[in-house]
């Protein structure tokens, strides 16, 4: 394999590679600005400049001294190269890059969102000038509203065009453009044309600086202060990575979390925002009893024991049940409540919830997919009911299933979906005198008719795996603790089988789950399962807090 010498490290890399990226692969750090390996090469922001030498092969092959220095973003790394972003010629032209860069810039960090996590503040310190000889009056931009997701401070922008590439070379909208030239050029979107795409929010990732701005985080938490916690798409079925960001166990936002065989770098605006019904006023949070008073809020755990056991006797005095599993749930949970439902009746029909369809895949421009199936798990549900053995049917096959069996005297429902998914005819299949026992997050259709109401914890609230559009089956982990009183399906399922055979109930633990599973026919739950990578697992920053 060739080799050069990068700021005196020796590295190896592959014909084609630039300077920069063979820099990365040895986690060396040349600074960067326009260039991002999801987009074109442009080598305009200059910041990149390195000092390089290089055999000439017209002075047999003597190492000289390149007189110029060369962006190392767009320069190939060649034979015997010697590149150094430190000696003095190249730490002059960061000093002057970064002079230029901040000569109209405003400095107003302090309110800045991008504080704590932007790329001119982190070089400003590594590669900056402690002052600045600027003393005359700095250009002023508007402030602009440019889509439903996004808000443009450009006075802050530093050109870099890394959004301008990204609409074009990734969603292939071409909303946004560089208008004007110079000291006063600026990036905008087109009149009359707004940054509205399936991807648009992924600009303000893109954006090194706190030039585009999420609406939805604006102002809302200080970055330092957020954890950051590695999970997957809990909405469609894309099995997109993600970094679920909270503080205090509220959730703030989520930021894709770049996985080259799954997402690349994106999310779509859909995942991203998607995850607000988790704090939704009218999240069901304590169990109910039809019929029965509601509980105080100072008495959840009288509530628990109350619900549980009358879920638990209205099933078992049902003898004959059935049980359908959303595929909004995880492979964990639909096993426990698959043992639950078999140990009750082990001839209980067992279905797989509606699995929602919104038109058709759309594949970007550089390969990223939107899925239109908008439930992450149907497969990974399919596939561990499928293990269990049985009567196994879809959505329709259970309302089919209680409409054929009238033998069939009580009803298991999870949902867990963001928004209202129970249909006319599956409501009306449920009917009929049954006990219902539902274990759900949102109001519905059903909340009122069952017997027993259980709240469950959403997919930031607990670990588990899912199996994506393509058959990946990957690991999340709990974010944040489940809201109030809720319980993932997971525990609950273990707390009644727990009760039914007159032992304590274990806590849900995802390892410890999977491992049975695999045990037990499914060997695929530990040989198969991908896992987040350990260096993204809760992050924190490393600033400290002065109290004065
Ligand atoms: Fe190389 Fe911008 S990163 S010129």
């Amino acid at each position: 394999m060739p080799t050069c010498t990068i700021n005196d490290v020796v590295c190896e890399f592959e014909e084609g590679q630039t300077i920069l990226e063979v820099a990365h692969d040895n986690d060396l750090e040349i600074p960067h600005y326009c260039w991002h390996p999801g987009l074109s090469i442009v080598a305009s922001c200059r910041i990149c400049l390195a000092e390089v030498a290089a055999p000439n092969p017209r002075n047999d092959g003597k190492i000289e001294t390149i007189p110029k220095l060369l962006p190392a973003c767009q320069t190939p790394a060649g034979e015997g190269q010697i590149i150094s972003t430190k000696s003095e010629k190249a730490v002059e032209s960061q000093h002057s890059v970064m002079e230029l860069l901040l000569i109209n810039h405003p400095v107003d960090c302090p309110v800045c969102d991008q504080a704590g996590e932007c790329g001119l503040q982190d070089y400003a310190y590594r590669y900056g000038n402690a002052s600045s000889r600027f003393e005359e009056d700095k250009i002023k931009q508007p402030k602009k509203d440019i889509g439903p997701h996004v808000l443009l401070y450009s006075d802050r922008c530093i050109m870099c065009t890394r959004c301008v590439r990204f609409t074009r070379e990734v969603t292939g909208t071409g909303e946004l453009m560089v208008e004007g030239r110079g000291a006063t050029e600026s990036i905008d979107v087109f009149p009359g044309k707004a940054l509205d795409n399936p991807l648009s929010a992924n600009v303000i990732d893109l954006c090194p600086v706190g030039a585009l701005l999420d609406k939805d985080f604006l102002f809302t938490q200080r970055v330092w202060y957020l954890k950051s916690t590695p999970s997957i798409d809990g909405l469609t079925s894309s099995g997109d990575n993600l970094l679920v960001e909270h503080n205090q166990g509220e959730v703030y936002r989520l930021k894709p979390r770049e996985n080259m065989d799954v997402n690349r770098w994106w999310i779509t605006d859909e995942v991203r925002y998607g995850w607000h019904f988790i704090k939704n006023d009218d999240r069901l949070l304590m169990p109910t009893l039809k019929d029965g008073e509601p509980f105080e809020d100072d008495a959840a755990d009288e509530a628990w024991e109350v619900t549980e056991a009358a879920a638990l006797d209205g099933l078992q005095d049902a003898g004959h049940i059935a049980a359908l599993i959303s595929p909004m749930l995880s492979c964990e949970d639909a096993w426990h409540l698959g043992q639950l439902v078999r140990a009750i009746d082990p001839h209980a029909v067992l279905g797989v919830g509606p699995v929602p369809i919104d038109g058709q895949d759309q594949t970007m421009l550089d390969g990223f997919v939107i899925r239109a199936e908008k439930a992450p798990n149907a497969r990974g549900v399919r596939r561990v009911l499928d293990a269990l053995g049985g009567n196994i049917v879809d959505a329709s096959g259970f309302e089919q299933a209680l409409q054929d069996d009238a033998s069939i005297a009580g009803v298991l429902i999870t949902g867990n979906y963001p928004s209202e998914w129970v249909t006319p005819s599956l409501q009306q299949a449920i009917d009929g005198g049954r006990c219902v026992v539902l274990i759900d997050t949102l109001p519905n259709a059903l909340v009122d008719s069952a017997d027993v109401f259980l709240p469950a914890a959403t997919w930031m609230e607990k670990a588990g795996t899912f199996e994506n559009a393509t058959g990946r089956l990957q690991s999340f982990q709990q974010s944040v603790r489940p809201k109030r009183w809720c319980k993932g399906e997971s525990q609950i399922a273990m707390d009644l089988l727990a009760r039914l055979r007159g032992e304590t109930a274990a806590a849900f633990c995802d390892d410890q789950t999977r491992k049975v599973m695999s045990e037990n026919g499914l060997t695929e739950m530990v040989r198969d399962v991908h896992h987040p990578p350990a260096q993204d697992i809760q992050a924190e920053s490393d600033m400290h807090l002065i109290v004065l």
